[in-house]
């Protein structure tokens, strides 16, 4: 059977961890889906630098021509940004292309658009790497839990707010010497205000929760506060107290609709979400029939964002010869089966 194959928009952090595990596992992920898959094309503002990365893959700096290469089965998206990721995740979409993007900004902001004209041409969009890294969330919401009724879910779900915290109470380095370090490790977003100011973890909560929910997403009826504002003595007097300050995501149920809030808590010392340190996220997600679940595990970063979107193309891949109507597990909802939900004023 002819292989898939893959053009990538961004060789950063991300693509090249996806990149590297598309490579290193290639033999596993044939077996598993009974498809070869290849990395054929990534397209890149410097080509230089990403052709001494060796890849052997075509290099271009024309993302257009990569979105319409008939050649090209699924686009993947991990340059980041609204301009020009949007059209060009419109343009792979009218060109019938399943798509994959890590990019939450996008998702949560221009997602509803998005799945309604990926819906309408029959293809998929997946977005499991958008949130909480390497975490399998998306797939755990929408598969494992599918069962039940979400009552709530409460999560640490920015790495870098996390490394930072942590750095400052376990080691008592600065906010900014923190920051740059999760820069250079690659963990930030490329305005770093995003993860300090609450603004990446509120583009993820809008998305978990549409798909826990079952709601449009609506990233403008999440309350917003960063951790900006946190200093090295708060954290101090924090744990003096017998508690750690942690960065959390809040999505609850309500009679009135979906409360929806992220911002800095004080936990108890001995709670689990206390003692989630690093870029490492946690999520506990509160399901009627199965109680409480919790999710674990690195919230940025090269391979564990690359495993979440290899992932998704296998997923992809899956899909492909398979009716449109079984299609369904990468789509986050059905845009004309959605519930509307009233925001309770924060
Ligand atoms: P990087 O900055 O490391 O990489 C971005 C890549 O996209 C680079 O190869 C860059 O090319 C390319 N690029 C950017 N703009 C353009 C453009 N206009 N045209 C062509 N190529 C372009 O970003 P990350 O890999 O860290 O992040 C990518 C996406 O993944 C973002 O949406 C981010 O939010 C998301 N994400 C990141 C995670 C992480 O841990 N870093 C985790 C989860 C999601 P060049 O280098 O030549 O400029
Ligand atoms: N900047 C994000 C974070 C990347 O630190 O969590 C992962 O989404």
């Amino acid at each position: 059977m002819k292989p898939v194959t893959i053009g990538l928009l961004g060789l950063g952090t991300v693509g090249q961890g996806v990149a590297n595990i598309l490579t290193r596992n290639a033999a596993e992920i044939e077996r598993r889906t009974g498809r070869s898959i290849r990395l054929t094309r990534a397209a890149v503002r410097n080509k230089a630098k990403a052709e001494a990365l060796n890849l052997g893959i075509d290099i271009t700096t024309d993302a257009q021509s990569l979105v319409s290469d008939p050649d090209i089965d699924i686009v993947c998206e991990a340059m980041g940004g609204d301009d020009p990721a949007l059209s060009l995740l419109h343009s792979a979409i009218a060109n019938g292309k399943h798509v994959i993007t890590a990019n939450k900004a996008l998702i949560a902001v221009h997602g509803n658009e998005l799945f309604r004209a990926a819906s309408e041409k029959g293809v998929t969009i997946a977005f499991e790497s958008a949130v909480a890294g390497g975490i399998p969330i998306i797939k755990a919401l929408r598969e494992g839990l599918t069962a039940n009724r979400i009552e709530w879910l409460v999560g640490i779900i920015n790495g870098t707010g996390n490394f930072i915290l942590s750095e400052m109470a376990e080691k008592g380095r600065t906010f900014d010497d923190v920051l740059a370090e999760a820069q250079e490790l690659g963990y930030a977003e490329a305005d770093p205000t995003f993860d300090v100011e609450g603004i990446d973890a509120a583009h993820k909560l809008a998305i978990m929760a549409s798909v826990a929910f079952g709601m449009p997403l609506q990233f403008d009826a999440v309350y917003t506060e960063g951790i900006s504002q946190i200093t090295r003595e708060d954290v101090e007097f924090a744990e003096e107290l017998g508690y750690r300050i942690k960065h959390l995501g809040v999505a609850r149920r309500r009679k009135e609709g979906v409360e929806l809030r992220v911002h800095p808590t004080l936990i108890p010392e001995r709670r689990l979400l206390a003692n989630v340190n690093g870029v490492m996220n946690a999520i506990v997600v509160h399901g009627d029939a199965v109680g409480p679940t919790l999710y674990y595990g690195a919230g940025a970063g090269s391979e564990p964002t690359g495993s979440a979107m290899v992932a998704d193309i296998i997923d992809a891949v899956r899909c492909l010869d398979a009716d449109p109507a079984h299609r369904v597990p990468t789509l986050a909802f059905q845009p004309d089966a959605l519930t509307p939900h009233v925001m309770l004023d924060t």
